[in-house]
């Protein structure tokens, strides 16, 4: 597990600030009413600084949130609560023993598993951690997308009172792996110093076609329930950059 998480959990609310979480778990609670008749329980993989997580929690479902940066983790646990409850653990080396009626790993974090190995061992363990008929909803980076438009040159500012982060991405496909490192330069101002820090960090991220989605389904014990544009639903095409998917263990 790259230790760039460590890093990035110091930023990473202030970095997303404008992404509508609740919006989002509107959207996934539509599916899981859709594909599964009663849940009560509900285990992310990949909750991050726990906002998913705790908004769920907040509608009444007991949540478990895996994630392996510790960082992230200590985010995350102001927000526990008798129904929330984080564990570190990357997703390909998770063990519990638990059964949930529905998994979640959401913004990609599938995408970065980026090897055939950690892909089998992760949808192993996510079906190992389902009740059957149980369902596995995640999003990825869509193959189709990202080879025709490509991955550029960002750079995205945003502050709040106390820092101010700059992060400029500069992508390096790797076309015959499918996966592609976001090099981010990153600089963080302190405001009351104005000091500034600056960072470097790799994301790996792999990129997936539908049927490659659908072979993982079949070897690790789920079928495909659905699969569609994030958030919109609509059917993926060469302009979709993120699918979800909803997978039913079997
Ligand atoms: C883009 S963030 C998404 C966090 C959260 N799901 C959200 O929507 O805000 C990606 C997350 O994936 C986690 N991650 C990266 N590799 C992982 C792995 N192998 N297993 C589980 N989580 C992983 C990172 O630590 C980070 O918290």
């Amino acid at each position: 597990m790259p230790d760039v998480f460590n890093i990035y959990s110091s930023y990473y609310d202030l970095l997303y600030k404008d992404k509508d979480y609740e919006q989002e778990v509107d959207y996934i609670l539509d599916l899981i009413n859709r594909y599964q008749d009663h849940t009560t329980n509900i285990i992310e993989f990949g909750s991050g600084t726990g906002k998913h997580a705790s908004i769920l929690a907040s509608k009444g479902f007991d949540v478990v949130g895996i994630e392996p940066s510790e960082e992230m983790i200590k985010i995350a646990n102001a927000k526990s609560k008798s129904n929330l409850s984080f564990v570190q653990s990357s997703i390909e080396s998770y063990n519990g023993l638990k059964h949930f009626d529905v998994a979640i790993s959401l913004f990609h974090v599938m995408s970065y598993l980026t090897t055939n190995e950690d892909l089998k061992k992760a949808f192993a363990n996510v079906n190992n951690s389902l009740k059957t008929g149980g369902i596995f909803i995640f999003d990825i980076w869509y193959s189709p997308a990202v080879l025709t438009q490509l991955p550029e040159k960002r750079t995205k500012s945003i502050e709040n009172e106390v820092i101010k982060v700059l992060r400029h991405a500069t992508p390096e496909i790797h076309w015959n792996s499918n996966v592609i490192d976001v090099n981010y330069h990153i600089e963080v101002l302190d405001k009351m110093t104005n000091t500034s820090t600056y960072f470097d960090e790799i994301h790996k991220m792999r990129h997936f076609s539908i049927p490659e989605i659908k072979l993982l389904a079949d070897v690790s014990g789920f079928k495909v329930v659905a699969n569609h544009e994030f958030l919109t639903a609509k059917q993926p095409g060469a302009d979709t950059w993120g699918v979800c998917f909803v997978l039913q263990k079997i």
